[in-house]
């Protein structure tokens, strides 16, 4: 395990006056529920659970074959109940609670593993495995069960019009206003266990190094597409790292 140190506020700390964060935004992504057994995007020659991202990730892939999207879905709903949140989901939640001052999640992944591991208020921007949605009536349901095309919507009582409230490939992430809004008011924002390939989310670190007023730290198990952007990296696993910077954040409040 390396750990990379450029303007940290651990540093700055030593040497100036002591900075305390009251609005911290921390983006996660795949790599912080790997320690828990859920396989990330890109480790995997391109492949997520031997599928390729656009086979099932896609509307179009939906209008080709519903079953085998509905099913590949409902296999990842499924795995849910065989994971449990690791250090890395835990000690964000306990920095919810004992920062006194905002911290926002927003995550990339579609598992519930930060509101098992005690977080509120998470942001999806990519949907949730846990729910479905009604194509007629818009509605979103929480589902943990399968979802077939003999489900029915609890509102409008439908047949086969509900699919999972996952953000596909060339649909609006969630919350985006919302988001905006806490990046230009935060004064740190740490991105955890994401490689930085996927838009909006990647550029987040761009949309706040532009308010010139936060710092910036990168939680990853190897440099990300934008590590660069950071002013600050610490390379390895997430469950290892991130108890141990929620203390030195805590400890500074
Ligand atoms: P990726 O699979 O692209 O990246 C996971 C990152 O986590 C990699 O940089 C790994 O090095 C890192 N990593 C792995 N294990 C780790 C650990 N124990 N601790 C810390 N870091 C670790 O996943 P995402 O960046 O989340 O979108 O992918 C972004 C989006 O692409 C996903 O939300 C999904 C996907 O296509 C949609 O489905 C819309």
């Amino acid at each position: 395990m390396q750990e990379i140190k450029r303007g940290s506020f651990v540093e700055r700390d030593k040497n100036g006056p002591e900075r305390v964060f009251k609005n911290i935004v921390i983006l996660t992504g795949a790599g912080i529920s790997a320690e828990s057994g859920v396989a990330t995007f890109r480790d995997n020659d391109g492949l997520w659970e031997n599928h390729k991202i656009e086979d099932v990730a896609t509307p179009e892939a939906f209008a080709r074959d519903p079953v085998l999207v509905q099913s590949f879905y409902n296999a990842r709903r499924a795995h849910l109940h065989t994971v449990k949140p690791n250090a890395a989901h835990k000690a964000l939640a306990r920095l919810q609670k004992e920062l006194p001052g905002d911290v926002t999640i927003v995550t990339q992944n579609v598992d519930d593993l930060h509101e098992r591991g005690g977080a509120d208020a998470v942001m999806h921007m990519h949907g949730e495995l846990v729910k479905v949605r009604c194509r007629a009536c818009a509605t979103v349901h929480d589902w943990i069960i399968d979802c077939t095309a003999e489900s029915k919507c609890p509102t409008c009582e439908r047949l086969g019009t509900l699919r999972p409230h996952i953000v596909w490939f060339g649909e609006l992430p969630f919350h985006m206003e919302e988001i905006a809004e806490k990046l230009q008011a935060c004064d740190l924002f740490i991105s955890v266990g994401t490689s930085g390939n996927v838009y909006p989310a990647a550029g987040f670190v761009s949309n706040v190094q532009e308010t010139g007023k936060a710092h910036t730290i990168e939680v990853n198990l190897e440099p990300s597409e934008g590590a660069s952007l950071f002013a600050e990296r610490r390379q390895g696993k997430a469950g290892e790292l991130l108890p141990n910077l929620v203390q030195e954040l805590l400890n500074m409040g």
